[in-house]
């Protein structure tokens, strides 16, 4: 049997999105809407917790990729679900569950510059720098966290226990 021991427990999760929270609006001002960018779909649950620790003016609109790794250094991302509105001219934050080999986010990054928006930054819960292949800037970490499989608070394994409440290390056993 598979088990999933917590790495990050919910008070851990809940105390730290508060803090990034707070220093996202810090960077934004008081008064900039920010549209956050839920990246389809391992952050939603991340993005619901988030932007309510978030003040002010706040959309929200939903990208949905999926990218397939034919070997580590190549890769090819597709979008499976875009924008329903412009966002030109708009503070973009993009909401990403994990950073991995950076390589959905260097293509998200260089998609979404294209339309031009004001800024754009990105929020990423959990990034695990030692897989890093595709180097790409991110703006707001959560956590670094070690490299090994995890899932829980919106991460999967083929579509399972994204609804465990905190975030665990995927054992085999
Ligand atoms: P990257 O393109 O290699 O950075 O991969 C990013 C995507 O891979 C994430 O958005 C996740 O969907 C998935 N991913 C990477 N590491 C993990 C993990 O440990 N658990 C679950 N999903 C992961
Ligand atoms: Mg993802």
């Amino acid at each position: 049997m598979p088990s999933t021991p917590a790495l990050l427990d919910e008070t851990t999760l809940q105390t730290r999105i508060a803090e990034l929270g707070k220093e996202i609006r810090e960077v934004y001002g008081e008064d900039t809407p920010i549209t956050c960018i839920g990246v389809l779909k391992g952050s939603i649950i991340f993005l619901s917790d988030l932007v309510r620790t978030i003040d002010g003016p706040v959309e929200l609109e939903f990208l949905g990729v999926s990218s397939y790794r034919g070997t580590e250094s190549t890769g090819e991302v597709r979008i499976t679900h875009d924008l329903h509105n412009s966002i030109a001219g708009k503070h973009v934050l993009v909401v990403e569950d994990i950073v991995d080999t950076g390589l959905t986010l260097s293509y998200l990054r260089e998609m979404l510059e294209v339309r031009e928006p004001a800024s754009l930054r990105v929020v990423a819960l959990l990034d695990k720098p030692s897989r890093r292949t595709s180097p790409v800037q991110v703006e707001f970490t959560g956590f670094e966290i070690p490299d090994a499989f995890v899932v829980g608070y919106g991460l999967d394994l083929n579509e399972r226990y994204r609804n465990l409440p905190y975030v665990g290390i995927y054992q085999e056993d």
